[in-house]
């Protein structure tokens, strides 16, 4: 999953970057679809309408995004990965060309889809107390959870992801419970808005001091247990920069990394997919081409775990890659943590 290869492929692209101007794609993020089954409370982008690019380009644009110079492919949403009908055909082309494919899902059909995410290099599985169905649905979480454990029980490196809001940073034992008792390695990805970086301000942002508090505890979690994948730097990042404006550091977005829509416009990250100036189509040209007419966005920073991770590695960030190295030896085995671990029932 992660190599010397990588790295190398890795510098030769920050090298034509620096003294040729030249971009590369290495890593992409698809919205792969616009349709959901589930309506959380802490979700905009369902409200982002599009078309899904049909079967055939985007076989063509993977195809093309490897030729490019990728990776890795990653493939969210939008709505739901799993409700698209040729996802294994996605996945299996992505994987013929060699790229580590991840996958973001809300859990809930992944027993139906089994087969398909075998394939996967890393399923991250969507767990927090804002996922709901529609209307007055009983709660999906136990099924998520079960469907968790199916995959993990499959082979498949799974990932139990969760939004913080203030109600995920009150109740995070309960998040580190599960990961005890059914052997989880955990990611947390700070509340956010898909649009322009903003965060969605409402009664769950957590405060200032809720969230150094949440995450001072996820710094001791990770230190007794390895459980969580968040890199030490990333948390800390969050520590110090939540709610703060001015806090972009060094951003490789629409340089190294993109964000494809569902409905195939390519914008340099996550909070710019709406972003009028910056809307290039990844159908009318090839992929390489409609890649280097992106450009850096100017903004106020953003907190996304996705993107920052990416940033501090092509950095070359030393603890940000033994982190990286660590978890993807051990295929996101949750290892015995060396103090104080819980039974484990
Ligand atoms: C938009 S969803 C798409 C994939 C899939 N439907 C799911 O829920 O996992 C991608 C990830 O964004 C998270 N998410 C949803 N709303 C968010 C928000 N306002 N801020 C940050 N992350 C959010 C979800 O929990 C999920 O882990
Ligand atoms: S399942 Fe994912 S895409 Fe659907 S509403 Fe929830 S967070 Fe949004
Ligand atoms: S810091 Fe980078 S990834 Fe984040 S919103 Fe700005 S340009 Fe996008």
């Amino acid at each position: 999953m992660f190599a010397g290869k990588t790295l190398y492929r890795v510098g030769k692209a920050l090298l034509l970057q620096k003294f040729f101007g030249v971009s590369t794609p290495l890593s992409v993020t698809f919205l792969t679809t616009h349709i959901c089954n589930f309506d959380c409370d802490t979700c905009d982008i369902k409200k982002f309408p599009g078309k899904d690019i049909e079967t055939a380009r985007f076989l063509e644009m993977i195809d093309q995004v490897a030729q490019a110079g990728a990776i890795r492919i990653s493939f969210t949403g939008g709505g739901e990965p799993l409700l698209r009908r040729d996802l294994g055909e996605l996945i299996g082309r992505a994987k013929k060309r060699k790229l580590i494919v991840s996958l973001v899902t809300n859990g809930y059909f992944i027993d139906k889809k089994l087969d398909d995410l075998k394939q996967l290099d890393l399923l991250l599985v969507s767990y927090d107390s804002s996922k709901k169905l529609p209307g007055d649905q009983p709660s999906p979480l136990g099924k998520v959870l079960q469907n968790a454990m199916l995959a993990k029980e499959s082979g498949i490196p799974v990932v139990l992801q969760s939004v913080l809001t203030r109600d995920t940073c009150l109740n995070l034992e309960s998040f580190f419970d599960i990961s005890h008792r059914h052997g989880f390695v955990l990611s947390l990805q700070p509340l956010a808005s898909w649009y322009q970086g903003g965060i969605i301000p409402d009664s769950q942002t957590p405060s200032v001091e809720e969230m150094r508090t949440a995450i001072d505890r996820i710094l001791l979690e990770k230190k007794m247990h390895n459980n969580i994948l968040n890199s030490v730097k990333y948390l800390k990042t969050v520590h110090d920069k939540w709610l703060q404006p001015n806090s972009k550091g060094k951003c490789y977005a629409g340089i190294l990394y993109a964000t494809v829509t569902q409905d195939g416009i390519l914008s340099p990250c996550n909070p710019f997919i709406s972003n009028g100036e910056n809307k290039i189509s990844a159908l009318e040209e090839p992929f390489q081409k409609a890649f280097r007419r992106l450009t850096s966005p100017t903004c106020q920073g953003c907190l996304w775990n996705c993107h920052l991770e990416l940033n501090q590695m092509f950095s070359f960030d030393t603890e940000t890659l033994f982190n990286l190295i660590l978890f993807s030896r051990n295929r996101i085995v949750y290892r015995k943590g060396k103090k104080h671990l819980p039974e484990l029932t």
